[in-house]
């Protein structure tokens, strides 16, 4: 008889049912073998629209289409199998009608096989999540620093500051309450994430946001190193895979021409 090992990818459910327990650990992906990797670590996948600027090289993220959504989730959803993979929606994809947003979060699911979207967004967003989740299409909201709106906000600003530290907290409320079972928290001032994390019953992910968040996310590329021109704060970089791959190319670039490399050990025989 042969063995089957059945593993059970995480669901939206299961995320939030974390709320106030272990922290949990999230990261991006947009690669087969990224994904691959990040699924042996991480609960939570998200296939970020920042893959506009950190794959296709855009100056934002406001040019991604829902068929680049599409195409990379799709490869990460194959290559992992318990990380809950949730997929952003592009800029002007949800935007215009309640309506337009359930077409397009209903094609990004069963084209991907991606287990919940995410939307950029505070109240104004309310009522979209409470329409697409009361038809089976669970939702990672995305509130502070929404870089879909980097043109209205005047840059990658920090959020939260002041006044505004009440603005954040009614966006959160509200699409805790219109049904998100989790929410991103970008680029906020501490005090603000942390108060949020205890007031909502939706979990708390954050990205420069506070220790305090039920989660944490960061763009995979970041935790890499493979921007040595670009490191925000808030992003920790684990390794310098940036400048060993800048060598790596160089050394074959270098061997190529001096004509030591293929070797005869790179070579078939008769
Ligand atoms: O697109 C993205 O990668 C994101 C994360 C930074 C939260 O939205």
């Amino acid at each position: 008889m042969s063995q089957h090992k059945t593993i059970r990818r995480k669901t939206a459910p299961d995320i939030l049912a974390a709320k106030g327990g272990e922290v949990i650990p999230c990261l991006t992906a947009y690669t087969a073998p990224i994904a691959a990797m990040v699924d042996r670590h991480c609960d939570l996948i998200l296939v970020g629209d920042s893959l506009g600027m950190t794959v296709y090289g855009l100056p934002s993220t406001v040019g991604v289409t829902l068929d680049m959504m599409i195409a990379h989730g799709r490869a990460v959803v194959t290559h992992s199998e318990r990380a809950l993979v949730v997929v952003d929606m592009p800029f002007g994809a949800y935007e215009e009608s309640r309506e337009q947003a359930m077409r397009n979060a209903a094609r990004v699911m069963a084209e991907t096989g991606c287990g919940a979207i995410k939307l950029e967004g505070g109240a104004h967003m309310a009522e979209t999540v409470d329409f697409l989740v009361r038809r089976g299409v669970p939702v990672l909201g995305h509130i502070g620093l929404t870089p879909q709106s980097v043109n209205a906000l005047g840059g990658y600003k920090v959020q939260g500051r002041g006044a505004d530290a009440d603005r954040l907290m009614a966006d959160a409320k509200a699409l805790s309450d219109a049904g998100c079972f989790g929410v991103v928290i970008e680029k906020t001032t501490a005090s603000i994430a942390a108060k949020i994390t205890t007031e909502i019953a939706a979990v708390t992910i954050g990205i420069g946001g506070s220790p305090a968040c039920d989660g944490q996310i960061l763009v995979v590329d970041d935790i890499l190193g493979m921007f040595p021109d670009f490191r925000p704060k808030f992003a920790k970089v684990y390794a310098e895979l940036g400048e060993a791959a800048d060598k790596a190319i160089g050394a074959y670039a270098d061997e190529v021409r001096a004509r030591t490399f293929p070797a005869p050990v790179h070579t078939f025989k008769d």
